[in-house]
């Protein structure tokens, strides 16, 4: 069942009813000011960082679902109601929500009356801008009041809700006209405010919560609303809100515009008052001048358009399959530049007051950004890199406000430091830009030990080739990518955190799967040596790849169908057939093969075989089986889960595509594509009742076989899967990746895929290629001609300064 429609030509999804199985939300602002919102008008904003410097105020594990937003209230006699439904949840006459690139549009109307709403964030401002047009729509004049409504945070968002003996009593404001200004430590220590304005005369406002919402009511049915008449109160400690009020007439037909604008000031220190406690407002009404008229407005969502407009045009594919241009073309693409920018730390299921930015997570995240706007990646490369220890291990997480190493998680997931050759990778892939590697990095943020990024990638790589076990394979640490694979951490109390408990490093716990990863990151890290001139560096390198190889392929590594998942402390197998659960994962099987162990061997079919026989579902690969059925101390938190949730026999849709890849690798497309199908939103759509995320962008965690609700979907959104998936589909699938030579052209696709197209930009040239496939036909370039020109192999060698490539592809 669906609850909505794409409509692909403006790049949205349409939303029909505001009862979906979850809210479905989407992400305004794209640089530092952001704002999360759903169909019905919920969510928050903040700048830069949502835990830190949070503007409006969420409640978390609420009922009904998605309590505080951006609300309007539209009162007509005794009828109350909002265009987003919420939170009076007043039956309406008509209901639509638009979420599109950067911008979300709500529509409701009443009793003749209809309420536009478009939301967005301008490209160049902190700000959102609310566009509230409200028409006549019946055939006589028409008197109401308008109210808006939200609900301050103060700033700290941890703190907001938790330390009330203070924070009851911190609350400040000031108004003046129809502005409204948040000031909460602004009079100690913050240099900044946050505002809530409109640009027409107000009738009245309240910036009390207790007067605009009574006691005992709620935002469902708020006193001074029902009243018909805001108080004009001035909060004083409690709970700052902002709220104004507009009496409105309109003539039959007629239709009114107004614009909210909820902004965030920073003042200069020297610059911070009026006068006596009264803010300096100046910042603040520069800003609201350059939103205050139609036009204004207008010409800042069109930069916005042409801004994505630009974004999306790096990689277009027009093929048979409706759904893979829908996905490759909009949505994967917006949700890998949504999880660069939050990478996982502000979602409707990640709080935004706990992981900050994950070091693993962001460097995967470049894999699907760095074509978009390489300029940030590169930034964000140096920004992580400067986390890492000088042994090369690296914080787990850091804070985005501050850049800074978050020491409450510390380091010790052995996999991190691989990762950010993985991202440096692609972005000099994507760039051909060599001189990040001679940037100077600080380890752990200082300056005085900082080092040429080449030398960072370097200490990743040896951290792995000086932290071996007793098979000679990659010592686990806290945990590799399986957060929940704590094989040193035997926790037995309840509160233990299964990620910081126990000692960071065994001596025994081994990881396959970061095996594999050195053997793919490794050989990427080889050719950047090769790249600089350092063909020792690079033959070592490729030694110990070729070892890590072996032991791969050895019985260390394989266990008969399958590559084994770990070793524990006690030097036992993890996912092996001995073990009673947990026999097969598929993080390994997938990451071997797409690094391309065993492929020669026919381990890597046959791993691949294995994950199909023995780990597939209908709805996506599932991580392990059979899933732990009692809590096994010595294998942490993937056994405290209830079986097919979460690490435990869940569908977590990451790994699903390195599946995929590995299928391209050994050039099954039939079986890539159904691997990348089953997970696809477009896909799920159909089934968004089973599904209940949002259908038009990939969530973190679909419930395996085991679960009760197998095929419910959790955690949307912040997700490695977003850019893994575009990686594969891109660049594995329809072949399109680059490489330090040249864009290389080798698809591998169903066999009744039919012909296609893509357009990439690359460097400075836009490549325009089409694709030409007999049916029955899987992988193989039998012709690559470019230009009118034979070329030999599949890569389209790259020409300094060349703007145009028409290049032609016959598979076979
Ligand atoms: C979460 C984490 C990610 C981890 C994955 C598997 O998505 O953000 O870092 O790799 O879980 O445990
Ligand atoms: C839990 C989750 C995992 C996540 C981790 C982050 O272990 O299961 O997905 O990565 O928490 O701390």
């Amino acid at each position: 069942m669906k609850f909505g429609y794409f409509d692909d030509a403006n790049r949205e999804y349409v939303i029909t009813t505001p009862r979906t199985p979850l809210p479905w939300i989407n992400y305004l602002g794209c640089n530092e000011f952001f704002s999360l919102i759903s169909n019905t008008c919920g969510g928050y904003s903040f700048y830069k960082d949502a835990k830190l410097l949070r503007l409006t105020r969420y409640r978390y594990n609420d009922m009904p679902l998605d309590c505080n937003g951006k609300y309007f209230y539209i009162k007509e006699g005794d009828t109350l109601w909002n265009p987003g439904w919420k939170p009076t949840q007043t039956e309406l006459d008509s209901y639509e929500c638009r979420h599109g690139i950067g911008y979300s549009k709500f529509s409701g109307s009443k009793n003749g009356l209809k309420a536009d709403i478009l939301s967005f964030v301008p490209l160049k401002d902190t700000c959102e801008i609310s566009r509230l047009t409200l028409t006549n729509e019946s055939g006589a004049d028409k008197t109401f009041s308008v109210f808006s409504y939200v609900e301050w945070c103060l700033w700290n968002a941890d703190d907001d809700m938790k330390n009330f003996q203070r924070n009851f009593s911190t609350g400040e404001v000031e108004v003046v006209g129809s502005t409204i200004y948040h000031k909460t430590e602004y009079r100690e220590r913050r240099n900044h405010y946050a505002i809530y304005s409109v640009n027409a005369p107000i009738t009245a406002f309240d910036t009390s919560r207790d007067a605009f919402i009574g006691a005992y009511h709620s935002p469902a049915n708020p006193e001074a609303v029902l009243a018909g008449k805001l108080t004009g109160s001035i909060a004083s400690g409690w709970s700052p809100v902002a709220a104004h009020q507009l009496d409105v007439t309109l003539k039959a037909g007629e239709s009114k515009d107004f614009i909210f604008v909820l902004g965030y000031v920073e003042n200069p220190e020297d610059e911070k008052w009026e006068s006596h406690q009264v803010i300096n407002k100046t910042r603040a009404i520069a800003l609201l001048a350059k939103y205050d008229t139609d036009a204004k407005v207008d010409a800042a969502f069109a930069e916005l358009k042409e801004y994505w407009n630009g974004l999306l045009s790096k990689y277009t594919v027009e093929s048979s399959n409706d759904k893979v241009n829908r996905m490759v073309n909009i949505w994967n693409q917006y949700q890998c530049m949504v999880t660069f920018n939050m990478s996982r730390s502000a979602s409707y299921y990640e709080s935004g007051i706990g992981r900050g930015m994950g070091f693993r997570d962001s460097c995967q995240d470049l894999l699907g950004f760095v074509h978009l706007i390489p300029d940030r990646a590169r930034e964000r490369i140096i920004d992580i890199a400067s986390t890492q220890f000088q042994d090369g291990s690296a914080y787990h997480q850091y804070q985005p406000l501050t850049k800074k190493g978050n020491s409450d998680i510390g380091s010790g997931f052995n996999d991190d430091p691989l990762w950010l050759i993985a991202g440096t990778s692609a972005y000099i892939r994507e760039t051909g830009d060599m001189t990040i590697l001679d940037e100077m990095v600080p380890f752990d943020n200082d300056e005085s030990v900082a080092q040429p990024l080449m030398e960072h990638l370097k200490r990743s790589f040896d951290y792995i080739v000086n932290h071996k076990g007793p098979h000679k394979l990659p010592l686990i640490g806290r945990a590799d990518w399986n957060d929940c694979l704590n094989l040193n951490c035997h926790s037995t109390q309840p509160g233990e955190s299964f990620q910081t408990f126990g000692p960071s490093e065994g001596p025994v716990a081994e990881s396959v799967f970061i095996g594999g990863m050195f053997v793919k990151y490794g050989l990427e890290y080889a050719e950047l040596c090769d790249l600089q001139g350092k063909a020792e560096e690079a033959a070592r390198a490729r030694a110990e790849v070729e070892e890590m190889r072996k032991v791969l392929l050895s019985d260390a590594g394989w266990d008969g169908d399958w590559f084994v998942r770990a070793y524990d402390s006690y030097g036992n197998k993890v996912g092996g057939k001995e073990c009673e659960e947990g026999q097969i994962f598929i993080e390994p099987q997938g990451f071997c093969v797409l690094a391309g162990v065993g492929v020669e061997t026919g381990q890597a079919q046959k791993a691949l075989d294995s994950v199909k026989e023995r780990l597939d579902t209908q709805y996506g690969i599932m991580i392990l089986q059979p899933a732990y059925t009692v809590y096994h101390e010595e294998l942490g938190e993937v056994s405290s889960y209830p079986p097919g949730y979460k690490e435990n026999a869940g569908i977590f849709c990451h790994n699903n595509p390195w599946v995929s890849i590995a299928e391209t690798v050994i050039g099954r497309g039939d079986r890539a594509f159904e691997v990348y199908r089953k997970t696809c939103p477009a896909y799920t759509e159909e089934i968004s009742e089973i599904h209940r995320t949002e259908p038009y962008i990939y969530c973190q965690m679909v419930a395996g076989r085991d679960a009760k609700f197998h095929g419910e979907g959790k955690n949307s959104w912040l997700t490695g899967t977003a850019a893994w998936t575009f990686v594969n589909i891109s660049q594995y699938i329809l072949g399109v990746y680059p490489t330090h030579q040249g864009l290389s052209v080798d698809p591998c696709v169903p066999s009744d895929f039919g012909d296609f197209k893509v357009t990439r930009k690359f460097r400075e040239g836009t490549y325009h290629i089409s694709v030409r496939k007999a049916d029955g036909i899987q992988k193989g370039v039998k012709e690559l001609i470019v230009d009118g020109q034979k070329v030999d192999g599949h890569i389209i060698p790259y020409v300094k300064g060349k703007t145009e490539y028409q290049v032609e592809v016959v598979m076979g």
